[in-house]
């Protein structure tokens, strides 16, 4: 069995109703802090927190887990800047208790949900994964620190994994089974969304005046789909016997904010009032990813890098939250 921590979660639900299409049996064990126990659609469903050791070894000993992929983390980088131990606690420390369960019970596949956070401000763009690593707030830092345990126990303990460091997830599953549903919600996408079912007044552009095509940020969304598809390409690059790694998934191509309301306006219909406010200190006027890396090595192509696509597949689930 797969075992998907965090799969009440919004990625981590996604790749759980992939991994079940294509005949795998799975495990979710995630406590529930963010995840919504509903989107636990396929396979069983174990509730537990990874800050309780002997939760993980309960679920070790009740299955026999064959890899792990592990989405459990609080993912809000300003509340990690206002409390990083929060943010190290879970995302370092829980994942090193994952870690040692895994070691004690000989399983030793990991796919770790890394994040382009851990590169910091590019200094070169499309940004490939020998980009230096300066990761600049304390959420960053604890999955950087997390990808560097990662290199220590494979060499040592011959536990292999993929790191995957996603740009900006984006859309839902296009059937409409699951979807994006944070509390609260940061995320560009479901916020245009929530302005066009008229949930709040408007869309805030923080900063107009950056060096970009039309003067606002330039972000690389990727469809939760296509990194679901990629999870499973990573998950048989490892039982195939494929040595440790670090990939980007980000599908290339660069959107600004300007052009996701427009193509928002688009798909709903509605006219979305967005407010040009002050820039965010801390933004990065253009972050994009290569993904040339997985594309080579795990035959990975992203099927939605379309940007009309993504909002297509998030406003037909927005729908059905509303
Ligand atoms: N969403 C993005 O754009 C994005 C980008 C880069 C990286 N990531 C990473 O991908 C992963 C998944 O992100 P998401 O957007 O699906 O987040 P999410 O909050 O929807 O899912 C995370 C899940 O982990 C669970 N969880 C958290 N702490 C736990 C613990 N101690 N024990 C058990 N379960 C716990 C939560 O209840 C939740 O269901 C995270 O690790 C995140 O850092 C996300």
């Amino acid at each position: 069995m797969i075992l998907i921590v965090g799969g009440a979660g919004y990625i981590g639900s996604h790749v759980n109703k992939e991994l079940n299409k294509r005949g795998y049996e799975t495990v979710v064990f995630d406590n529930l802090s963010y995840g919504h126990e509903d989107f636990v659609k396929w396979g069983v469903f174990e509730r537990g927190d990874l800050g309780n050791i002997e939760e993980i070894r309960e679920v070790f000993s009740k299955y026999s887990i064959e890899a792990v992929m592990h989405f459990a983390a609080f993912t809000y980088v300003g509340e990690s800047v206002e409390d990083p131990q929060k943010y190290y606690l879970n995302n370092l420390r829980n994942t090193l208790n994952l870690l040692q369960v895994m070691l004690e019970f000989e399983v030793k596949k990991f796919v770790f949900s890394s994040t382009c956070a851990t590169y910091g401000n590019p200094i070169e763009i499309p940004i490939t994964e020998d980009h230096p690593q300066n990761p600049i707030n304390p959420y960053g830092k604890g999955k950087f620190m997390v990808e560097k345990v990662l290199e220590d126990y494979s060499r040592a303990y011959d536990l292999r994994y993929a790191s995957l460091r996603y740009f900006n997830a984006a859309g839902a599953d296009p059937e409409g089974e699951v979807g994006e549903l944070h509390d609260p919600e940061t995320h560009l996408i479901p916020l245009i969304l929530d302005a066009a079912a008229g949930k709040r007044d408007d869309i805030k552009i923080f900063g107009t005046d950056y060096d970009t095509h039309d003067g606002t940020c330039v972000r690389d969304y990727i469809h939760v789909t296509d990194l679901a598809d990629a999870h499973i390409r990573a998950l048989e690059y490892l039982k195939n016997g494929g040595a440790s790694e670090f990939f980007n998934l980000g599908n290339g191509n660069g959107f600004s904010v300007r052009e996701v309301i427009d193509v928002s306006r688009e798909v709903t219909g509605k006219p979305i009032k967005a407010v040009e406010d002050e820039r965010r200190p801390g933004d990065p006027p253009v972050l994009v990813g290569s993904s040339k890396k997985a594309q080579e090595i795990l035959g990975w192509k992203p099927e939605y890098a379309n940007i009309r696509k993504i909002v297509e597949t998030a406003w037909k689930w927005h729908q059905k939250i509303e």
